[in-house]
């Protein structure tokens, strides 16, 4: 399908400036083939799952206020983030670093809170950690929305032994002295922990290893990820940075098959430099399609990597989780540096789209993805600010997403043209199409043209049983706290005509639609 698409777009591109000419006031007419045969394997749900970093007021704050906050909390979780994640149907999330997995020992966050130990977070403003939040804190918090543990243990500074007794602690039903002392710290029962990352970036805040030194490292601790007969958990390599395809195959080549399930990649979206990312609203037209077509970068990451997984490992049996995506912008001026404070704005929404889409072409061997970050960091869904909340475009657009959950992706052809702007250049825009268990079609369309609507033909014959269309005035149209609706879904149906089913979009939009096919 990629192929048939890269294809498509290069013929497209010719007939592009015709066709821009022609509709200079409607825009382009893009015609969308959308076929019944199956794309690949169904998405999984854990490719929308999140990741939370202690990190900046990620969780502190923005998850944990503690039992004894003014802010209105259950257990200490705040109740206004608890009823938007509970919405949100969050599949799998990872937790507690990033960075900061590699510097954490799991035993200073239990027992007692007031006597767990202060720490300092190294990695993210030198700032004190009082540990109140904890591996109780954490799974009973993601029980409580629902999602599945992806707990990331520490290879970089901790022990084999250490990360064994702590798996030991969170999932054992034996009687031994360490499920006792669970117990005493209020939980009887095991947790269940599908998932287990054996250290984080290792070729950096990891521990700055050689792919080769990583994968023995990972061999070594790997071994000693016990987990109790029956119980599952799938173990994950750190894996790599962005392009650095060896990684990959060093690992792939290394890594004992049986000591590994999954190896991660890790790609941030900014339009700048890694220096100078740029900001994350009041940007021009320049930095919304850079950072649009950098997004789109990450098809190629994908298809590179399994192409040195499949040498090692044809049968597919190891899967890659992009376990850390989505934009990093410069923190905003006058929050705390090292905490990665960002806005959030409706370029944001269809970057989460575009990244979305290009997960449901990968699904082979795309089996996880974690967002970066859950709240108050990096490409948060959730901001607060003291007792408040908004919900950003990025959440907006991951609800719209939700009936993509599960569904087969189909294959789409489409001729897109593409949107010049100064040195970018850049498909004006991308479908993606699945089939639902019960048989409806869902589609997703985003027009990435700052000022021009599209129009979509499509040969689909049936009606929309449910519609929504995330857009805005501006590019870098945001939720506030003062105006937390700027941004915001509104209904968004077809028009039914004998050749199928047509869309008018917006510039600068994203819908999803849900079809009833004849
Ligand atoms: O998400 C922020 C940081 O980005 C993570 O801690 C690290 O893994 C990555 O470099």
């Amino acid at each position: 399908m990629i192929n048939s698409l890269k294809a498509a777009l290069a013929i497209g591109t010719a007939a592009a400036t015709l066709h821009c000419a022609a509709f200079a006031q409607q825009g382009p007419t893009i015609r969308v083939s959308i076929s019944d045969e199956a794309a690949g394997d169904p998405i999984e749900p854990e490719v929308y799952g999140h990741f939370a970093e202690h990190l900046g007021r990620g969780i502190y704050g923005g998850i944990w206020v503690g039992e004894d906050s003014e802010i209105p909390n259950t257990n200490g979780y705040r109740n206004d983030v608890l009823a938007a994640l509970e919405d949100l149907e969050v599949p799998v999330l990872r937790w507690p670093g990033g960075c900061f997995a590699d510097e954490y020992n799991w035993r200073d966050g239990i027992g007692p809170r007031e006597e767990r130990p202060v720490r300092i977070n190294t990695h993210w403003g030198w700032v004190t950690d009082d540990n109140a939040f904890g591996t109780h804190e954490f799974l009973n918090f993601a029980e409580r929305i629902g999602a599945d543990a992806y707990v990331a243990g520490n290879m970089g500074s901790g022990s084999p032994r250490e990360m064994s007794r702590w798996i030991e602690y969170m999932t054992s039903d034996e009687d031994t002295t360490l499920t006792r002392e669970r117990a005493e710290n209020g939980r009887e029962e095991p947790w269940d922990v599908p998932y287990f990352g054996v250290g984080n970036e290792s070729w950096g805040c990891g521990g700055h290893m050689t792919p080769e030194y990583s994968a023995e490292l990972h061999n070594r601790y790997a071994t000693f990820v016990d987990t109790p007969p029956g119980m599952d958990m799938t173990r994950v390599a750190t894996g790599a940075n962005v392009d650095d395809y060896n990684f990959t195959e060093v690992l792939m080549r290394d890594v004992k098959p049986w000591l590994m399930d999954a190896v991660s990649l890790h790609y941030y979206t900014f339009p700048g430099s890694w220096e100078n990312k740029g900001a994350a609203t009041g940007f021009d037209e320049a930095a919304w399609a850079s950072t649009l077509k950098n997004s789109l970068r990450m098809d190629d990451l994908i298809t590179e990597h399994v192409a040195r997984m499949d040498e090692y490992d044809p049968e597919g049996r190891v899967a890659l989780y992009v376990d850390e995506w989505g934009t990093w912008y410069d923190s905003e001026e006058g929050s705390t540096p090292g905490f990665l404070y960002q806005q959030n704005s409706i370029r944001d929404a269809l970057v989460a789209g575009l990244t979305l889409n290009i997960f449901h072409r990968h699904t082979d061997r795309v089996k996880m993805a974690n967002i970066a970050q859950m709240v108050n960091v990096l490409q948060a869904s959730i901001l607060t600010d003291g007792p408040d909340m908004i919900l950003t475009p990025t959440y907006h657009s991951l609800m719209m997403y939700k009936p993509f959950k599960g569904a087969t992706p189909l294959e789409v052809e489409f001729d897109s043209p593409n949107v010049e702007i100064g040195e970018t250049s850049m498909p004006h825009v991308d479908v993606s199409a699945a089939r639902q268990e019960d048989g409806t079609v869902v589609l997703s369309m985003v027009n990435l043209s700052p000022d021009e609507p599209a129009r979509i033909r499509t040969g689909l014959r049936g009606s929309v049983a449910t519609g929504q269309l995330l857009t805005a005035d501006e590019i870098d149209a945001h939720n506030t706290f003062e105006a937390p609706e700027r941004v915001v879904p509104t209904d968004f149906t077809g028009e039914e005509t004998r050749s199928g089913l047509r869309f008018e979009l917006p510039p600068r939009s994203l819908a999803v639609v849900t079809v009833d096919t004849e």
